[in-house]
């Protein structure tokens, strides 16, 4: 028998993804297993749909993390592997044009809060890292101590909108409020910037003009329930290659961009 995948996972909220993701293992339509459930704060209510499953928490309070930085600023627990020339080079979310500090503070935070998420998942070896409604951006301090090998991105995530389209927060509000007709959700591998990796599978549905923000937000999340174990299956499968798309450099891109290719079932 194929051994089945170990997955982690972080949540901010509900958790309603995480349920569709603990489903999908427990019925095998996922060839893997939940090892961790981690959040950026206690009140998380996905917390208490892990646990009654048995699946292991843990909790960051970033809260605490930016109240005490910003208290003691220049006696902050920076992680002493930090590199912040480093991080400036690599990250993809502040224009050359950003005040220094702003950037430093920034980044400084993250590697706080990304160090005790790393330390929290230690004990754990999973294959994939999953962000279920994480609302927190995940620097490349984070990122490069997980994508061991750049070749084989590990964390995914998913996004309520169309990406490129609205990235942020506030994906569905976004949709919604331009007037679009047609809204959806991407998963997507993680990079150095917002919402702007490797796009793995999207789904989308149509908007009527009758319809307010909340019934697009309801419609999103049960698209979202089907889609996302749908992408961790793939992954679970190998069946995602990560392949460099030289076209994209006839249109004026220095560097070919990163896509994902789904291979076909053998
Ligand atoms: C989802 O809409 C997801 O796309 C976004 O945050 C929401 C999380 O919902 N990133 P839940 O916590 O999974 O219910």
């Amino acid at each position: 028998m194929k051994k089945k995948i170990k997955i982690g996972v972080l949540i901010s909220g509900g958790g309603s993804n995480l349920q569709a993701i603990i489903d999908g293992c427990e019925k095998n339509e996922i060839d893997g297993q939940i090892c961790f459930v981690g959040s950026d704060n206690s009140d998380a209510k996905g917390l208490k749909r892990a646990q009654k499953h048995k699946i292991p928490i843990f909790v960051v309070d970033y809260h605490s993390i930016f109240r005490n930085y910003h208290q003691n600023i220049s006696n902050a627990s920076i992680p002493l592997d930090f590199d912040l020339e480093e991080i400036i080079k690599k990250q993809n979310l502040f224009s050359s044009q950003t005040p220094r500090d702003k950037i430093r503070q920034f980044f400084e935070i993250r590697a706080i809060g990304e160090n005790r998420l790393l330390k929290e998942m230690l004990p754990y070896s999973f294959d994939l890292l999953v962000l279920a409604g994480f609302m927190r951006i995940l620097s490349p301090y984070f990122i490069d101590r997980i994508n061991i090998d750049h070749a084989k991105p590990r964390i995914m995530n998913i996004h309520p909108a169309l990406l490129p389209a609205f990235p942020g927060a506030d994906g569905y509000g976004e949709t919604f409020r331009y007037g679009c007709k047609v809204g959806g959700c991407t998963v997507h591998f993680v990079d150095y910037g917002e919402d702007t990796g490797p796009i793995i599978a999207q789904k989308s549905f149509e908007i009527f003009p009758d319809e307010t923000l909340d019934d697009i937000r309801k419609k999103g999340l049960e698209i979202e329930w089907q889609l996302y174990p749908k992408c961790i299956r793939l992954f679970a499968e190998n069946r995602l290659e990560i392949i460099q798309n030289v076209d994209s450099i006839k249109s004026g891109r220095k560097k070919a961009r990163t896509i994902v290719k789904i291979l076909p079932k053998n």
